[in-house]
């Protein structure tokens, strides 16, 4: 791994949209983007964290268009920025993601349960379909690749967060269907993490940290590097021969039995 948007790294001369990436494990994606030699657009609802975190980049490593996801000139703005700036896309990484609700689905506000699957599923959906749309980005021609933020919570239900993992379920599959769909240019794959130690799954281990990651063989809960070293991997050269594929990055958690 190497250097900086003016160096030699794997993503040298190669422009990538995140979305979600303020912090958690988005921001963790761009830096490490940045680090390997990409020009990169973040995005987030809030303007202020957003600039805040691109101020912790290399200054022209970075652009920032804040508006929400599920928002279509949201993704206009965002890609129509991209195009003038950087003159194309290569990479996609589709990271944000809400979880606003908590408790059995039987009991689900339906509206809140729109509102998950609206920005989790049919929002990643609508990022790779205006991608492959647009007509400055180029996206199809520089075989672009796509990475979807899923979870183990889509392969196993976690008590309290279920409609979440129908979401996630749904975003891996997703994944599959675009893999088919947009090959032999575009690669699509998704990454599948348990529990990471962000603001978003604060709720899962918080003042009980060592209890939680006891059920983990890697007695850890992950972090976002941990993801982000995967996400880049899928967007990479690296993995030319892998398209349709949820890679779970778990600490171990799932073979052993456990649930996020
Ligand atoms: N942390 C985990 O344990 C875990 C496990 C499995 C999967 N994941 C997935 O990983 C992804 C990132 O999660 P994280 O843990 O890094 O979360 P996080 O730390 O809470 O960060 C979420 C990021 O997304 C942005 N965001 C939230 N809602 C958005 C929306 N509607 N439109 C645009 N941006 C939005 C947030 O900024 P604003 O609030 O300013 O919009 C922030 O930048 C999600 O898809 C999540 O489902 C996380």
């Amino acid at each position: 791994m190497s250097e900086n948007h003016t160096g030699h790294g794997r993503f040298s001369g190669r422009v990538a949209v995140v979305t979600g990436a303020s912090r958690g494990i988005g921001l963790a994606v761009a830096e490490r983007l940045v680090a390997e030699g990409a020009r990169v657009c973040l995005t987030a609802r809030k303007a202020g964290p957003l600039e805040e975190a691109a101020a912790t980049l290399p200054p022209g490593s970075v652009i920032t268009v804040a508006g929400k996801a599920d928002d279509p000139g949201h993704r206009r703005e965002v890609f129509d920025t991209v195009a003038g700036e950087f003159g194309g896309l290569d990479v996609l990484v589709n990271n944000a993601g809400i979880n606003p609700a908590y408790g059995p689905v039987v009991g689900l506000d339906l509206d809140v349960a729109r509102k998950v699957l609206e920005v989790n599923v049919l929002a990643t959906l609508a990022w790779v379909q205006d991608a492959v749309a647009h007509p400055e980005l180029g996206f199809t021609e520089r075989r672009g690749t796509v990475v979807n933020l899923s979870s183990v919570t889509g392969d196993t239900p976690s008590p309290g967060i279920g409609l979440y993992g129908v979401s996630k379920a749904a975003v891996s599959h997703l994944t599959r269907t675009l893999a088919v769909e947009l090959g032999p240019e575009i690669r699509v794959n998704a990454v599948a993490p348990a529990v990471v130690k962000t603001r978003f799954a604060e709720a899962l281990y918080e003042g009980r940290e060592t209890e939680v990651a006891a059920d983990y063989p890697l007695r850890r809960l992950g972090a976002p590097s941990d993801i982000a070293s995967a996400v880049v991997f899928l967007a990479s050269e690296d993995s030319s021969w892998v398209t349709g594929r949820v890679l779970t990055v778990d600490g171990g958690l799932t073979v052993a039995g456990g649930t996020a």
